[in-house]
C-alpha cells in the first residue's frame, strides 16, 4: 500500500526545516521530512511512499555532483514526483543544467524559497491543481469516459470519483450528475479529456463551447509550465528556447482565438468557483478575456494583446507572500510605500525576465506589457503615462482583469447577475477615469 504524500523534504537545514513546516502547515499539504537521502531510502524500504512534490536541499554544496546523486535517488525513487532542489546560492549555469537532466524539475535558491511567492505557485500548481475543473457541456450522454470524473466536497476539503473511467454515461445517471453542478478531473488527464471532447458530437451550441474550454484547459497547463520555466535561472538562455516556448504559448492563444470566435458567452467557459487561488491564476482567464475583447473589437492583432496579458504578471512569483496575500484581500492601497513601490515595478520586471530569458517579444507587445496598470488620467504606474501614451490594447488588458476579478464566482454562490454587474462596472467613476471615453464607448458596446 502506497503512502501518497503533498510534501517530502530531504533536508538537515534546520532554517529550511523551519520555513517548510510553516509553509506546509499554512497551506494544509501533508509534510514528511528526512535528514538525508539514506533515511529517505529507509523509509521507502518500509513502506513505499509517493510523494507529489519532493524538496531536496544541499545549500553548502559548491558541487553539482552531490547534489545531483540526491536529486537521482529521489527521482528514481518517484520517478512521477514533481523534484524541486534548493541550493546555498545559484550555481553556474552548466552546473545547474546538469542536476536539472539528473532529474530536477525546478532548482531555486534558499533566498526564493524564503522570500518570494515562488514556491506557493508552483505547490499550487503542481499540488493543489491536481484536479482541474470541467463543466456538465464538457461531458455527453450515452458516451464512454475515458477517465474518472470527481465533484468536490467543500466541507470535506475532498475530491470524490462521480464517474469511472470507462463508464458509460446513461440518462439517468448523466441526470443526477448535473445536479452535482461542477466537476473535476485529475491533470494528468488532460490528454484523454481533449482527446475525447474531439469526439463528441459538432453541431449544437454546448459542442461548441466543450470545444473552447477544452483549449482553454490546455492554455491554462501551458502557462504554468511556461512560468516554471521562465522564473528558473537553471534553465535555458538561448533565443532557439526562448523562441520555441513563446511558439508553443501562441499556438494555444491562437486556438483558443479560434474556437472562441464562435461562443457566445465566454464567461460560462472561463467562470469556475475558486477553490485555491495564487497570485498568478488568474491569468489564463484574464488572456482569454483580453484575447475575447480585442476580437469583438476587432484590434488588428489579437494575438499580441493576449500575449502581453500572459506576460505581464510574471514577475510577482518574486513578490514576498505577505505581499500576495494584501494584494489579494485589501488591494494595492494597503501596502506599505515600500511594498507599493516593489509592486508598481512588476510590468518592468516581467518584461526583464521575458528578455532575461531570450523570449522574443515585439515591440507592440512590450508596450502593452508596460502599460497595463497606466491609466488615462495620468494615476497610473510604472511611468504615470498619459493617455496618448497608453496603447489602446492595454485598457483591453486591465478591462479584462477588472471584469474577471469581479465577477468570478464567490465561495457559497451559484451565479452571478452579469448584466447588472457590467453596468456597474461600466458606469463606475473608476471605469470613466482609468479609461480613454472612446475605450468606455466601445467596450458599452460590446455588452449592449
Ligand atoms: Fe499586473
Amino acid at each position: 500500500m502506497k503512502g501518497l504524500l503533498d510534501f517530502a523534504l530531504i533536508s538537515s537545514d534546520k532554517k529550511l526545516i523551519a520555513s517548510i513546516e510553516g509553509f506546509c502547515h499554512k497551506s494544509n499539504y501533508m509534510l514528511i521530512s528526512w535528514n538525508n537521502e539514506s533515511a529517505f531510502l529507509d523509509a521507502q524500504e518500509a513502506e513505499a511512499i509517493e510523494a507529489k512534490f519532493i524538496m531536496v536541499s544541499d545549500l553548502d554544496s559548491t558541487t553539482k555532483d552531490s547534489l545531483a546523486q540526491k536529486v537521482q535517488v529521489a527521482s528514481q525513487m518517484c520517478p512521477n514526483s514533481f523534484i524541486c532542489c534548493v541550493v546555498g546560492q545559484k550555481m553556474p549555469k552548466e552546473e545547474a543544467s546538469f542536476v536539472i537532466k539528473s532529474g530536477a524539475d525546478v532548482m531555486m535558491t534558499i533566498d526564493e524559497v524564503t522570500t518570494t511567492s515562488k514556491l506557493e505557485y508552483i505547490c499550487n500548481n503542481v499540488i493543489r491543481s491536481d484536479y482541474i475543473p470541467i463543466k456538465t457541456s464538457d461531458l455527453e450522454q450515452d458516451k464512454e469516459l475515458t477517465f474518472n470524473v470527481y465533484y468536490y466536497v467543500g466541507q470535506r476539503n475532498k475530491f470524490l470519483i462521480c464517474g469511472h473511467d470507462g463508464l458509460v454515461l446513461s440518462a439517468d445517471k448523466f441526470e443526477k450528475m448535473k445536479k452535482l453542478g461542477e466537476f473535476y478531473i485529475k491533470r494528468s488527464d488532460v490528454d484523454k479529456f481533449n482527446t475525447y471532447v474531439k469526439t463528441l458530437s459538432y453541431n449544437s451550441e454546448t459542442a461548441v463551447e466543450r470545444r473552447c474550454r477544452s483549449e482553454y484547459l490546455s492554455l491554462c497547463w501551458s502557462y504554468t509550465e511556461f512560468i516554471i520555466l521562465l522564473t528558473d535561472y537553471s534553465r535555458f538562455n538561448s533565443f532557439t528556447e526562448g523562441k520555441a516556448l513563446l511558439d508553443k504559448c501562441k499556438t494555444f492563444s491562437n486556438r483558443l482565438i479560434s474556437s472562441m470566435a464562435a461562443v457566445n458567452d465566454l464567461w460560462k467557459i472561463i467562470n469556475q468557483r475558486v477553490i485555491n487561488i495564487s497570485s498568478l491564476d488568474n491569468i489564463p482567464a484574464v488572456t482569454a478575456y483580453a484575447g475575447l475583447f480585442a476580437l469583438q473589437m476587432e484590434i488588428e492583432n489579437v494575438e499580441d494583446v493576449m500575449l502581453a496579458a500572459l506576460l505581464s504578471d510574471i514577475s510577482l512569483i518574486f513578490q514576498p507572500p505577505e505581499t500576495i496575500i494584501k494584494l489579494k484581500t485589501t488591494g494595492v492601497e494597503k501596502l506599505s510605500a515600500e511594498e507599493q513601490a516593489r509592486y508598481k515595478e512588476h510590468p518592468v520586471n516581467s518584461l526583464k525576465i521575458a528578455l532575461d530569458r531570450k523570449v522574443p517579444i515585439n515591440n507592440n507587445i512590450r508596450e502593452i506589457l508596460l502599460c497595463t496598470h497606466e491609466r488615462a488620467d495620468g494615476n497610473g504606474f510604472p511611468k504615470k503615462r498619459l493617455s496618448d501614451k497608453i496603447p489602446y490594447e492595454a485598457y483591453i488588458v486591465q478591462f479584462a482583469e477588472e471584469y474577471h476579478k469581479n465577477s468570478m464566482l464567490k465561495e457559497g454562490t451559484t451565479s452571478i447577475n452579469l448584466q447588472e454587474y457590467n453596468k456597474i462596472l461600466m458606469d463606475s467613476p473608476d471605469t470613466m477615469s482609468r479609461y480613454k471615453p472612446t475605450f468606455v464607448n466601445n467596450i458599452k458596446k460590446l455588452f449592449t
